[in-house]
């Protein structure tokens, strides 16, 4: 074998990287002096390794992964280990919209606390659980990292992995770990979406720090670190089927949480505001559309729930129906396109009910007609499976 010091192997690497082949001209080896990328390899041009006129054969190939470990220098060694993908404060904006309701307070005091206190925060679609969380953080000024969890979502995207970065492949962590170390708010979006794959979270929801099995690293959490998760079931997968894609969650991954939040839809007052407050901001301010939507979204969740009606109208979709009339000036427009989403007879039905409301009629009123209505198209089925009957006998 071949020995060489450390600065013979590093001009030979050079020399390799540069000319691809087993010899090397003493003319070529004068130019990377002279461009500076090695000093006089003098110990190369000698006769030890001179095949031809000015011609020289390099040592074997063998050396080149040795040269990579051991002469990158060590301050590169440290900047192509770690690398933070997030370079900026990440705190929250506050949205000039939000209001108050709910577990929100809590939330907040929480996140301001600065204690390590793991969170799960449940409810329906478009109640605000995600913006809670935001705004706590944006309120108390505290960093947030919104991780949306998904049936792919594995260690690597939480914890980190090797990355090709400029040619280099340099080890990038991941959200989580990039929360701990900067003692921010880790938001686990939609977790019931995960699969067991997120179970790698299991000693950072103890708050204890995690072992980086890939970087031979254990990373402790900073002062401020938590995790709150948020999800439309409790983990107990969806027995409606109305979430696709929810997943049973590990018992003992659900009992790491000491709070669990019931993020109901806001009050009626609650979310008139919102939808004011968002008419508002489109430049068509209107209190009576206001409340109407406000009641209509109200008729459509007391029937959903008696299960009268297969779809619910969120916060979410008030606030997109009071953006569109803003855009399109026409509140019957706004409601058909932000309902178009749902099949024939569920916008069929909410395009009527918002009819009735807007002509006056309580949620009362409604509710109490619509179940009128129920019971005798109930009637006239049976009096039809009647018929049938008969018809079928004569026959
Ligand atoms: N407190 C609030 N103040 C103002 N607007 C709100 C509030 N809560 C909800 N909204 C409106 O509803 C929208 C949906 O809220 P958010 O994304 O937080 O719902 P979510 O409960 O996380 O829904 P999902 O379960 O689908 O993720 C917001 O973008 C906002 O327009
Ligand atoms: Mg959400």
């Amino acid at each position: 074998m071949i020995d060489l010091n450390k600065k013979q192997l590093q001009q030979l690497e050079v020399i390799q990287s540069v000319y691809k082949s087993d010899t090397v001209t003493r003319a070529q080896i004068n130019d990377l002096v002279k461009k500076k990328k090695i000093s006089n390899p003098s110990w190369l041009k000698s006769s030890k390794y001179k095949v031809d006129r000015g011609v020289y054969k390099l040592p074997s190939n063998n050396f080149t992964s040795t040269v990579t470990q051991v002469d990158v220098p060590k301050t590169n060694t440290e900047a192509a280990y770690v690398v933070s993908s997030l370079t900026d404060n990440v705190v929250p904006s506050l949205i000039p919209n939000f209001v108050n309701f709910g577990n929100y307070t809590d939330i907040k005091n929480i996140v301001k606390s600065k204690k390590f206190y793991p969170v799960f925060i449940t409810g329906l679609s478009g109640n605000g659980k995600t913006l809670a969380v935001t705004q706590a953080c944006a309120e108390t000024k505290r960093e947030m990292i919104r991780v949306n969890i998904t049936i792919e979502t594995d260690e690597d995207d939480l914890l980190g992995g090797y990355r090709l970065k400029d040619g280099q492949t340099v080890w990038q962590d991941g959200p989580v770990i990039e929360a701990m170390k900067r003692g921010a708010v880790l938001l686990l979006d939609e977790i019931d979406l995960a699969s067991n794959k997120v179970m790698c979270l299991q000693p950072i929801l103890e708050g204890s720090g995690v072992y980086v099995k890939k970087i031979n690293r254990f990373v402790k959490p900073k002062l401020g670190f938590n995790v709150i998760a948020t999800a439309n079931t409790k983990g107990q997968g969806s027995d409606d089927g109305k979430f696709i894609g929810t997943n049973v969650l590990n018992e003992a991954f659900l009992e790491r949480f000491p709070v669990t939040f019931e993020q109901e839809y806001p009050s009626a007052k609650v979310e008139e505001q919102i939808v004011s407050n968002t008419l508002k901001s489109a430049g068509k301010s209107d209190s009576k559309f206001a409340t109407n939507l406000v009641t209509w979204a109200d008729v459509i969740r007391k029937t959903y729930k008696d299960g009268g009606i297969d779809e619910i109208i969120s916060t979410r979709r008030l606030v997109h129906i009071a953006e569109a009339y803003g855009i399109f000036k026409n509140k019957m427009k706004a409601i058909q396109v932000c309902t178009n989403r749902f099949d024939d007879d569920t916008k069929n039905s909410f395009t009527e009910l918002y009819s009735k409301v807007d002509a006056g009629a309580s949620v009362e009123q409604i509710l109490e007609e619509k179940k009128q209505q129920e019971l005798s198209s109930l009637e006239t089925d049976s009096n039809d499976t009647e018929e049938d009957k008969d018809e079928d006998i004569q026959v």
